[in-house]
């Protein structure tokens, strides 16, 4: 299974990808979020949603 990966040097802790999927996304105590689950069959939508709204394109699919 694919597995979501946030670039944390991008990351500008904006809280929209944990909005859209709070299952794979959260934010850590520096205020950058992290993907602390993988996704599954039923939230990939989510995912691509959040991976398409990052204002700066931080989120991507990581093989
Ligand atoms: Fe960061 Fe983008 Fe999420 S800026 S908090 S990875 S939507």
């Amino acid at each position: 299974m694919k597995a979501t990966k946030v670039d944390k040097d991008l990351c500008i802790g904006c809280g929209l990808c944990c909005g859209i999927c709070g299952e794979v996304f959260r934010m850590n105590e520096q205020g950058k979020a992290e993907a602390y689950q993988p996704e599954n069959a039923e939230n990939q939508g989510a995912v691509q949603e959040a991976i398409d709204s990052c204002p700066v394109s931080a989120i991507a699919w990581e093989d």
